[in-house]
């Protein structure tokens, strides 16, 4: 191998840019030509690449989005798509691909590597933390930060107005961000789409608390939860059914997906890189590199895309306890 490209694929999140840094500098570091590759896959297709080389990476370490651009591509779903890549891929001569992003991009990967036995390797990219092999997804952490300094502030105002707030926080088909954030943010209920507890206790622990004293409330809703009701409609619903509550919604939607990564993500990624240009070097392909037990290990592409992320129950239980 002596010339690899790099690409972030799907929805950005803060950590790619230290993981481009990353790949870029272990290429030079192993005297490898690197290539960037512009808008994911749509990019590959049209050949929109860039030589990077260690220099090229300075001062993007604490940078959220992704230097590279992101992008979901339809056309690279097909096979005539694929094969313009490919084509892209000889012509500049590069015979290795890094692919940052979630499962949808490491999908691609997966399928470019069965048609043309062409070398790929996969970092997680997400804020979701909904990819098996790694206990965190990169952006996952400081999503979380970011999510808990929006409850705090939130909660000034919800304390100050003795009021009811149902938040939103993202993460697609999984309840890791809203868990997570909602016992850090002291949540008094987290509804999450791995557990469906129900309206009738939603209620019944809104009245509880009430009961105990307590003039304020956070309820953090998974995007992807199933109780039933979207967010609006849950609002509506407490304001029919619950006397005295005064009810706000806070959708916090894409900030979520920004700004500069964590301590944690950045190291994350600088891992992340060096494992995936090293293990392309040793004539791995088809994997994606995750931190598993303070190790850096490879889950082969296929068991990545189709596991599930299991919810952590013990935190489910803290979370229960601590609304007492
Ligand atoms: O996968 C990351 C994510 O931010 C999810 O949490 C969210 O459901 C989705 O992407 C939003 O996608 P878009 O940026 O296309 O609105």
């Amino acid at each position: 191998i002596k010339r690899i490209a790099v690409l972030t694929s799907g929805g950005d999140s803060p950590g790619m840019n230290a993981a481009i840094r990353s790949v870029v500098r272990t290429c030079a570091y192993h005297d490898l030509e690197c290539i960037g590759v512009y808008r994911g896959y749509e990019g590959l297709i049209e050949g929109d690449f860039k030589p990077m080389d260690a220099r090229s990476v300075k001062g993007i370490i604490n940078k959220g989005g992704t230097i590279l651009k992101s992008a979901r591509s339809k056309e690279f779903r097909t096979v005539e798509g694929r094969q313009k890549a490919y084509k892209k891929l000889v012509e500049a001569g590069i015979d290795g691909l890094v692919v940052i992003g979630g499962d949808g991009s490491f999908t691609g990967a997966m399928i470019l590597n069965d048609e043309f036995d062409f070398p790929v390797m996969g970092i997680p990219g997400t804020i979701d933390n909904d990819i098996v092999g790694t206990t965190h997804t990169l952006g996952f952490d400081t999503a979380l930060n970011t999510v808990v300094d929006a409850i705090d502030k939130i909660r000034d105002t919800a304390s100050s107005h003795n009021r009811l707030f149902f938040i939103e926080v993202m993460g697609r088909d999984v309840g890791h961000i809203a868990l997570n954030a909602g016992i850090a943010g002291g949540a008094e209920e987290i509804l999450i789409p791995e557990e469906d507890l129900g309206l009738d206790r939603l209620v019944e622990s809104l009245r509880r608390s009430r009961k105990s004293g307590k003039t304020s409330s956070i309820v953090i809703v998974a995007e992807g939860d199933k109780i039933g009701k979207n967010i609006f409609e849950l609002k509506d619903f407490v304001d029919d059914n619950m006397e005295g509550y005064d009810v706000r919604v806070s959708v916090l939607g894409h900030m979520q997906r920004g700004g500069s990564p964590s301590c944690f993500d950045r190291v994350l990624a600088s891992r992340m890189g060096v494992k995936a240009v090293e293990s392309l070097l040793e004539g791995k392909s088809n994997y994606m590199v995750g931190l598993q037990n303070t190790k850096m290990e490879l889950t082969p592409f296929d068991n990545a895309i189709k596991g599930k992320t299991k919810i952590n129950l013990e935190l489910l239980r803290v979370s229960d306890i601590m609304s007492t």
